[in-house]
């Protein structure tokens, strides 16, 4: 059987040393199991900027496009890495793969793992059963607020010039304004809704229980959400299984810290979700553990919600599991799309891999109360993930 094809995008900071761990568990399956994979590794963001002034190697973008079956991404962004425009530095490669390879679904499950405390207040105060904490926020990927700076990154990666800057007159605003406008488009809205209610029914029948999509906007005052939510009805009306539920996001982000448990599925607006998502992420126990995955009809890329927290660089530190959650990610989309049940095991083995190691008394980093290292909490999670392989006999 040939190999799966896939482009590990380290960037900047702590994105290497979390990719470092991802790539250790990768290798277990590799060498242990059946499945082979083909792991090209290209330098990319704000510092290759700075190095080499370029934001990755000149073809890096067709190669992802045209040569590959999934990305893995580690993260992008480092202090001072602008472009000339004053676009960060990097885009090119995050932006401009989410527009260019229309990854239109930021999917980002929230989950307590046992073990893990959440940090809604208190440091580590544990109040909640993590069986409280288990939804998915899907983020728009492609439009809103992110649109024409997406585009400006997408054509970039094409090696297109970038967009004129376009200079309006604001009524009552005086001096320089500089705007960015907030385009949602009913084709954007319909596939994402779609992509929310299907992954709902794939719940349902996962968990046995009857799960919902909540379409969260500010459909009181916007336009663009207000087509978002009229949408959003349509479709879920070819979902009569599938409770379809509605809130705008101030009242929103109230709700999902107070009562996590009566959400499923969420789907939200570009900007929206970038937010909520970091919001969401203290129920799960902070940025260290959010997993999430970009994915579009033709490609995905997996990368964790954290950035490449530059305090914390070269220092062995920082939690390498929101990064191994998003290669677990991999394994099961890449199981579905390529309808590989062996994949499907992977992806299997190493969600149990996590959730063991983080019941158990091994090592975990700083941010989640212990004082591992990254490399060690990789090395305790890829020992599991060995263990299991071989108990399964494979
Ligand atoms: C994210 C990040 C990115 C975004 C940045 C790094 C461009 O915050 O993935 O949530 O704004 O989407
Ligand atoms: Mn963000």
């Amino acid at each position: 059987m040939s190999a799966y094809r896939i482009v590990a995008l380290p960037g900047d900071g702590t994105g290497r040393e979390v990719m470092a761990e991802a790539l250790k568990v990768l290798d277990v399956f590799q060498v242990n199991g059946t499945v082979k994979f083909d792991i090209r590794v290209i330098p990319c963001g704000g510092q290759h900027y700075l190095e080499t002034g370029e934001q990755w190697p000149e073809g890096s973008f067709e190669i992802c496009r045209d040569e590959s079956d999934a990305i893995l991404l580690g993260a992008i962004g480092w202090p001072d890495a602008r472009l000339p425009n004053g676009d960060v530095a990097g885009g090119e490669v995050i932006l401009g793969l989410r527009s260019g390879l229309d990854l239109y679904a930021n999917v980002r499950p929230v989950k307590l793992y046992d073990g893990v405390n959440h940090k809604v207040h208190g440091k580590y105060k544990k109040i909640w059963d993590s069986s409280l904490v288990d939804l998915v926020m899907v983020r728009e990927n492609t439009e809103g607020l992110y649109h024409s700076l997406l585009r400006r990154m997408a054509q970039s990666a094409i090696g297109e010039r970038d967009e004129k800057l376009v200079i309006e007159k604001f009524p009552g605003l005086e001096g320089e304004v500089r705007w960015d406008p907030r385009p949602i488009s009913r084709m954007g809205s319909e596939r994402i809704h779609r992509f929310c209610f299907d992954l709902a029914k794939r719940r349902s029948s996962k968990f046995g229980t009857p799960q919902s999509v909540t379409c969260v906007d500010k459909s009181n005052v916007l336009r663009g959400c207000q087509l978002f939510r009229k949408v959003f009805r349509e479709v879920s009306n070819s979902y009569p299984d599938i409770g379809a539920k509605e809130a705008y996001i101030d009242a929103f982000t109230m709700w999902l810290v107070r009562d996590p448990e009566d959400l499923d599925v969420v789907v939200l607006p570009n900007m929206f979700g970038d937010i909520a998502t970091d919001l969401a992420s203290v129920l799960q126990g902070g940025m260290g553990m959010a997993a999430s995955a970009n994915l579009g009809d033709r490609h995905m890329m997996f990368e964790p919600v954290h950035g490449s927290s530059p305090k914390h660089a070269g220092m062995n530190r920082v939690n390498p599991i929101a990064m191994i959650s998003s290669l677990q990610l991999m394994l099961e989309n890449l199981a579905i799309r390529k309808s590989d049940p062996t994949l499907e095991f992977y992806g299997n083995v190493l969600q149990e891999a996590i959730a063991q190691h983080l019941a158990s008394e091994g090592p975990k980093t700083y941010d989640i109360g212990g004082n591992g290292s990254t490399s060690e909490v990789g090395d305790a999670i890829a020992a599991r993930v060995e263990g299991l392989l071989k108990e399964a006999n494979v």
